[in-house]
């Protein structure tokens, strides 16, 4: 079992979620982070963090899509374990349909 991001973070990037995982398994692209599945030790505590609400566990339904993304970008975006400046357009983001298709970016971020 693993925590992963979902969508919803996707333009919104608070970051909240870096600061509290013990284990620094978090993965930065452009406009959105992942969780290394194989990194995660599946203690929850970044889950009621994000205000977004874009971390979920992987036992909830239809969420492998999002596993195999996770997986696959964590493997080659840098690592991030501290906040940054969200972008300042985040709140207009929160919420907004059809982010994968939109605005999803395989680029990597800056990391930490
Ligand atoms: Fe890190 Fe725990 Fe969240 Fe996994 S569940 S990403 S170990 S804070
Ligand atoms: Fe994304 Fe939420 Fe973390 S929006 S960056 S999963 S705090």
């Amino acid at each position: 079992m693993t925590y992963v991001v979902v969508e919803n973070c996707i333009k919104c990037k608070y970051m909240d979620c870096v600061e509290v995982c013990p284990v620094d398994c978090f993965y930065e692209g452009a406009n959105m982070l992942v969780i290394h599945p194989d990194e995660c030790i599946d203690c929850g505590v970044c889950e009621p963090e994000c205000p977004a609400e874009a971390i979920k566990p992987d036992t909830e339904r239809g969420l492998s899509t999002w596993l195999t993304l996770n997986s696959e970008y964590s493997k080659v975006w840098p690592n991030i374990t501290s906040k940054h400046e969200p972008p300042s357009d985040a709140k207009e983001f929160d919420g907004k349909p059809n982010k994968f298709a939109d605005f999803f970016s395989s680029e990597p971020g800056q990391g930490d």
